[in-house]
């Protein structure tokens, strides 16, 4: 199946789709499945005083993609390329795109100028940095550029053109989800991609969503152009409202206002699983604080997620073995990567025989992974636990949980 054609598809007057679809990927940034391929969706907009290119594509579709300008426009009529984003499956073709159009200026972020030089490789191509507030009029378009950072790289930006209501959104509000039908009311159901795509891709950076928006509900949207899968014109709010949902934090169901703390722990003999008991009611005693505990030895990576999301606090137990966490606190600690650490408090504990790393190890990580570690970051105990160090559990998490209730103390951050 070819999903591509020649013929650039107007999506607005004047405002063409020259994106490429890619039906046959199916893992994308290593970390995503993608069932039904995807699309590097890239735009050209014509007026009378020049052509602005909106995005480019991955490289290995270049040719594709200069042939659909090229059925638009001449090269000398390029004046400006936005690029919201630099990752390669849209700043694949700005090099050699540059090298055709050589009247034409990058307009980008300033936090993308070191890494379009490091992209292309180049310090001849003409670039101007663009922010919030700041617009470009060519011809009847006014293009309003807007800042929304970490979505999800640090160099994003989106931009809004008034006279059609239409925001580039960069990767925001993207599907890994290739259908030639190009729009949202007439391609297939895929609801399910654009939410898989916002927990792997924009859930880390859920702050920033929120920021941004704060950004785009100013303006009156009847179109939102994606970089990826379904362009959005059916009812395009509805969209913004499912990421803001997603975004907020105040979705918890269950905790009724107070904070929780999650206790994930992983035994061989029990002497770990006593500690993370301890800890739990000392979690418990603490007023205003939920706790949980979870054995890591059977507990699904997608619930994993779902209570990490959710939790304010998280103490991570582990034996040490052969010197080493096992793999499933590994597997934890891998999923994190999914997820918004802001604000998160978490520390470790763990019974151990004779060297005890592992306790180290997992600090080490929820420091680099920038999470808020409280002075007494870990509790480790040799072999089975005494009633007396059971009480040094019980304890650790009543200190612990004052901390996630809001007792200022100077915690460690990476
Ligand atoms: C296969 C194996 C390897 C171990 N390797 C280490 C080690 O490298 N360093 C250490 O301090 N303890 C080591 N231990 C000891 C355990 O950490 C210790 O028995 C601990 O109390 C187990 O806690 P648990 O009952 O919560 O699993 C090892 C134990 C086993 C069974
Ligand atoms: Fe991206
Ligand atoms: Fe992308």
């Amino acid at each position: 199946m070819n999903d591509n054609n020649l013929n650039p598809i107007e999506i607005s007057p004047n405002i063409y789709f020259i994106g490429v679809f890619d039906p046959d990927i199916r893992t994308f940034d290593i970390i995503m499945k993608t069932a039904n391929g995807s699309s590097y969706n890239a735009y050209l907009i014509k007026t009378k005083e020049g052509v602005i290119i909106v995005d480019t594509v991955k490289l290995e579709f270049q040719e594709l993609f200069f042939k659909k300008i090229e059925k638009l426009c001449s090269y000398d009529e390029i004046k400006y390329v936005i690029c919201h984003h630099l990752e390669p499956d849209h700043a694949g073709a700005i090099p050699q795109l540059m090298q055709k159009a050589t009247n034409a200026k990058v307009l980008i972020s300033p936090q993308a100028t070191a890494m379009l030089k490091a992209i292309t490789h180049k310090d001849n191509i003409d670039f101007e940095t663009v922010w919030t507030n700041k617009s470009l009029k060519l011809g009847d378009k006014t293009i309003q550029f807007l800042t929304t950072p970490y979505l999800h790289w640090p160099e994003t930006m989106s931009s809004y053109i008034q006279e059609d209501k239409l925001l580039f959104s960069g990767d925001v509000f993207g599907s890994h989800y290739c259908d030639k039908r190009l729009f949202d009311d007439v391609v297939g159901d895929f609801f399910y991609s654009f939410k898989y795509y916002y927990d792997h891709i924009m859930r880390p950076f859920k702050s920033y969503a929120l920021n941004a928006i704060r950004l785009y509900e100013k303006f009156e949207i009847d179109i939102i152009a994606t970089l990826h899968g379904p362009i959005l014109r059916d009812n395009p709010k509805r969209y913004i409202d499912y990421y803001k949902k997603w975004s907020q934090n105040n979705y918890k169901l269950i905790a009724n206002g107070k904070k929780t703390v999650s206790i994930f722990y992983l035994t061989s003999y029990k002497n770990t699983k006593d500690m993370a008991e301890a800890i739990y009611e000392g979690a418990e005693s603490v007023e205003g604080i939920i706790a949980n505990v979870y054995d890591l030895a059977s507990i699904d990576e997608s619930n994993m997620i779902t209570i990490l999301e959710e939790s304010d606090g998280i103490l991570i137990g582990t034996p040490t073995i052969n010197a080493d966490a096992p793999k499933p606190v590994w597997d934890l600690l891998s999923c994190m990567m999914l997820l918004e650490k802001k604000g998160k408090v978490a520390a470790s504990f763990g019974s151990y025989g004779w060297s005890g790393e592992a306790i180290d190890m997992i600090i080490h990580r929820l420091k680099s992974l920038n999470f808020r570690i409280p002075p007494n970051e870990s509790i480790k105990i040799k072999l089975i636990p005494t009633k007396e160090e059971l009480h040094d559990c019980f304890d650790f998490a009543v200190e612990f949980c004052e901390i996630v209730n809001g007792k200022m103390v100077e915690m460690t951050m990476n």
